[in-house]
C-alpha cells in the first residue's frame, strides 16, 4: 500500500484532471528543450500531465509507485507506464533525454537517492524539470485557507519532514547529487465552488491529512470547513503559482 492508493478513485476529479494537465503541460513543454527522444515522468500518477504532453508531440514513459494511480495512467497512456520507485527506477541509465515532475520530490521518502536516481537515468545534457506544489495567490481566498490548514497539518506531524517544501530544499537535495537548478514560476487560474472544496476535504484528498487521527483531523480542519461553508456556494475563481525548477547537472554547458 502507498499512500496514494486510496486517492487514486477521486484523484482526477479533485485535482483538475486533463485541463489541468494540458495547463501544466504547456508550461513544461515550453521549459523543455525541442526534441523527440523519450521524456520520463517520474511520480506520473494518473497520466494527466503525461497526457498532455504527449498531445504536443513529446514522447512519454512514467513511472509511479501506487498500483491503483498507475493503472488509470495505463488506461491514458498505454503500455508505456510502469509501476516503479522514484529511488531505484526500473529505467536504464541514460536512457531518456530528460525527466520530469509534478507534486512527487515531497512524497519520496529519501529525496537526495531520488535525485542521485534521476541523475542515472538522464542522458548526459538532459534536464530534470521539477514542479513544486502550488503557492495560493494573495487574493485566492480559498487557497490560503488551504495553505492555512496544510501547516497545521504539518505542525501538527511534528518530526515528519514536512510536505510544504521550499525551493532552497529541493535545490539543495538535488545539489547534492550534483544538479544545478534555474527557478520560474507560472501562473494558472480554474474554477471551483467551495462545495467542491468541502468534497476534497470529505475525501481526505491530501495524503498527510490521512495520516492524522480523527481527532486532530477535526481540529485541523475545522476552521477551512466552517469558513467555506459560510460562503456563496457559487463558482469561484481560484489563482496560484507553480514554482518549477529546471535542473542541469553542474557540469553541463548551458
Ligand atoms: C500528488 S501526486 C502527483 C501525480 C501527477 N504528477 C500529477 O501531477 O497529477 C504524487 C504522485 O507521486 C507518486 N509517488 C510518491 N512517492 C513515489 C515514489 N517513491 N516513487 C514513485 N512515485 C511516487 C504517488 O504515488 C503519486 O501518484
Amino acid at each position: 500500500m502507498t499512500e496514494f492508493d486510496g486517492l487514486a478513485e477521486s484523484y482526477d476529479k479533485t485535482r483538475g484532471g486533463e485541463s489541468r494537465g494540458a495547463e501544466y503541460s504547456a508550461d513544461i513543454d515550453a521549459l523543455l528543450p525541442p526534441g523527440d527522444g523519450p521524456i520520463l515522468e517520474i511520480g506520473v500518477g494518473t497520466g494527466v500531465v503525461a497526457l498532455g504532453l504527449e498531445r504536443l508531440g513529446r514522447r512519454m514513459v512514467g513511472i509511479d509507485l501506487s498500483a491503483p494511480m498507475i493503472a488509470r495512467a495505463h488506461e491514458r497512456l498505454g503500455n508505456v507506464v510502469a509501476r516503479s520507485d522514484a529511488m531505484r527506477m526500473s529505467i536504464g541509465t541514460g536512457t531518456v533525454d530528460h525527466a520530469i515532475s509534478v507534486w512527487v520530490v515531497h512524497s519520496v521518502a529519501d529525496p537526495v537517492r531520488h535525485f542521485e536516481e534521476a541523475e542515472r537515468v538522464v542522458r548526459p545534457g538532459g534536464s530534470y524539470l521539477v514542479c513544486l506544489a502550488q503557492r495560493a495567490a494573495p487574493d485566492d481566498e480559498i487557497g490560503n485557507l488551504i495553505a492555512a490548514m496544510s501547516r497545521r497539518v504539518d505542525e501538527r506531524r511534528g518530526a515528519a519532514r514536512p510536505r510544504g517544501v521550499t525551493i532552497e530544499q529541493v535545490t539543495g537535495w538535488a545539489g547534492t547529487a550534483g544538479w544545478v537548478g534555474t527557478v520560474h514560476n507560472f501562473d494558472r487560474s480554474w474554477l471551483s465552488t467551495p462545495g467542491e472544496e468541502l468534497e476534497a476535504i470529505a475525501l481526505r484528498q491530501w495524503p498527510a491529512l490521512r495520516e492524522l487521527d480523527e481527532t486532530s483531523i477535526e481540529e485541523i480542519t475545522r476552521p477551512v470547513i466552517d469558513a467555506l461553508l459560510a460562503m456563496p456556494e457559487e463558482v469561484g475563481m481560484r489563482r496560484g503559482t507553480v514554482e518549477a525548477i529546471v535542473f542541469r547537472r553542474g557540469g553541463d554547458r548551458r
